[in-house]
């Protein structure tokens, strides 16, 4: 048994739900691992029981795997807006989240965060970040006066596979894109910020 599979055997289950769209994004979805997965998505789920957020932001929904899960932990009267450019995974969203008994704390977007955002009138208390990692800080910057004091914003692959600790190529924009998050958000004393050593990096940013 390795250290992950006995995480997982002592951690709560996904649920049936999850399992499903877990092994059909595997089978049917180009590249599945792009998904939250069993532990970051208890983890999240966790995240929602604690904070109690009523209004959450999500950047990139792909499967809306992670988006079930904090919809989960949340409390009945919330709501969370989430965000995919890809119109193409509109079926398999809507597929899974018909099935969900908390489909009516999802509003789904399809389009780009960067254009749809402003036009959400929302005070967020969490938002998770998880899309085009080249355009993370101007993600944060665009989010940023919409999260509430107190609020926390996640921001996940922060990490980026180890790269962050490696040469980069200067045409790895998406790594360029990750240095340059970590970096603005160590320097921005409105928050405070841990990154976890979770997965691929899930850096927690609690706005003061
Ligand atoms: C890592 S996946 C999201 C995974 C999901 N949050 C989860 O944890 O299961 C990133 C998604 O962001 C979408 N995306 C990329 N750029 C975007 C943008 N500018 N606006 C909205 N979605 C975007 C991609 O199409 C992709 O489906």
């Amino acid at each position: 048994m390795t250290i992950e599979e006995y995480i997982l055997a002592h951690s709560d289950e996904e649920g049936k739900l999850l399992s499903t769209l877990n092994r059909d994004a595997n089978v049917n979805l180009l590249r599945p691992r792009m998904l939250s997965g069993h532990l970051q998505g208890r983890i999240l789920k966790m995240f929602c029981r604690m904070l109690r957020p009523k209004r959450v932001l999500e950047i990139g929904t792909y499967t809306a795997y992670a988006t079930l899960c904090m919809a989960e932990g949340m409390e009945e009267d919330g709501l969370i807006h989430t965000i995919e450019i890809n119109d193409e995974m509109e079926d398999f969203i809507q597929k899974y989240l018909s099935h969900s008994p908390y489909k009516q704390r999802i509003k789904v977007h399809f389009g780009d965060a960067m254009q749809l955002i402003p036009a959400i009138e929302e005070t967020f208390d969490m938002v998770f970040i998880d899309a085009d990692k080249r355009l993370y800080s101007a993600y944060y910057d665009l989010i940023f006066p919409k999260v509430r004091n107190g609020g926390l914003i996640l921001a996940d692959n922060t990490l980026w596979d180890g790269k962050v600790v490696e040469e980069i190529h200067s045409n790895d924009k998406q790594a360029l894109g990750i240095l340059a998050f970590n970096d603005k958000i160590k320097q921005d004393d409105q928050v405070e910020k841990v990154i976890l050593p979770l997965r691929d990096g899930l850096t927690m940013i609690w706005k003061k």
